[in-house]
C-alpha cells in the first residue's frame, strides 16, 4: 500500500534511484493515459519549492499527455519490475496498451495516473516547460553524441506536490 509522506521525510539517492533504477513518466486522465522509461531526469530545489525534472525527446507519445495535462507523475519500482521498465522503455503507446501488457496498475485517485506497484510515486505540477536549445551547449560533443537527429528534449520542471511510498 502507498502511503502519503512528506518530501523531507524521503531518504533516496537520486543518481542510483533514476539512473540505475529507471522511472516511469506517466499522464493523462482514466479516460486515457501513458507511461514511458525515463532513466534521465532530476529532483532537486527550484523556485523555493521541491522539484522534479524530466526529459522527454518530441517523438514520445507521453509526451502528448504531459503537455497536455497540468500534473505527471514520476513511478520508482523495485528490481523486480525491471522487465516492466524495459518493455516501457522500448514499445509506444501507439502501438501497444503497454498496462495491459505489463499487467500494472494504474490508480487515479491523485493528480496524475500513477501505478499502485510502485514503490515510490512523485506526483508534479508542472511550473516550466521549455526546449533544451543547442545553442547552449559548452561541450558540442554532447550535441553530436546525443542529438544527431537534432531531436531536442523537452525539459520540464514540475513541483513536488505529493510522495507516496510503499509502507
Ligand atoms: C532505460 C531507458 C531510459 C530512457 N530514458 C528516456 C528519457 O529520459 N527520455 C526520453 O525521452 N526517452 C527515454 N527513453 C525512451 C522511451 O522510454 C521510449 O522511447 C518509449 O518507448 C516511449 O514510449 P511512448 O512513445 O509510449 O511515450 C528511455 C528508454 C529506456 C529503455
Amino acid at each position: 500500500m502507498l502511503e502519503k509522506i512528506r518530501p523531507e521525510d524521503l531518504t533516496l539517492n537520486p543518481f542510483t534511484l533514476i539512473g540505475k533504477e529507471w522511472m516511469l513518466i506517466s499522464a493523462g486522465t482514466e479516460q486515457k493515459y501513458n507511461m514511458m522509461t525515463a532513466s534521465w531526469g532530476g529532483l532537486g530545489v527550484f523556485w523555493g519549492k521541491n522539484v522534479s525534472h524530466a526529459y522527454i525527446r518530441p517523438q514520445r507519445y507521453t509526451l502528448e499527455f504531459v503537455d497536455s495535462q497540468e500534473y505527471y507523475a514520476l513511478n520508482f519500482f523495485g528490481e523486480e519490475h525491471k522487465k516492466t521498465l524495459a518493455y516501457c522503455g522500448a514499445n509506444s503507446g501507439r502501438d501497444v496498451d503497454k498496462a495491459k501488457e505489463t499487467g500494472l496498475t494504474p490508480a487515479f485517485d491523485a493528480k496524475a495516473p500513477y501505478f499502485k506497484e510502485a514503490k515510490l510515486v512523485l506526483i508534479c505540477k508542472k511550473l516550466h516547460k521549455q526546449p533544451l536549445d543547442p545553442a547552449g551547449f559548452i561541450d558540442p560533443s554532447l550535441d553530436e553524441k546525443w542529438y544527431p537527429e537534432k531531436d531536442y528534449h523537452e525539459l520540464f520542471v514540475g513541483e513536488i506536490v505529493e510522495v507516496l511510498q510503499q509502507k
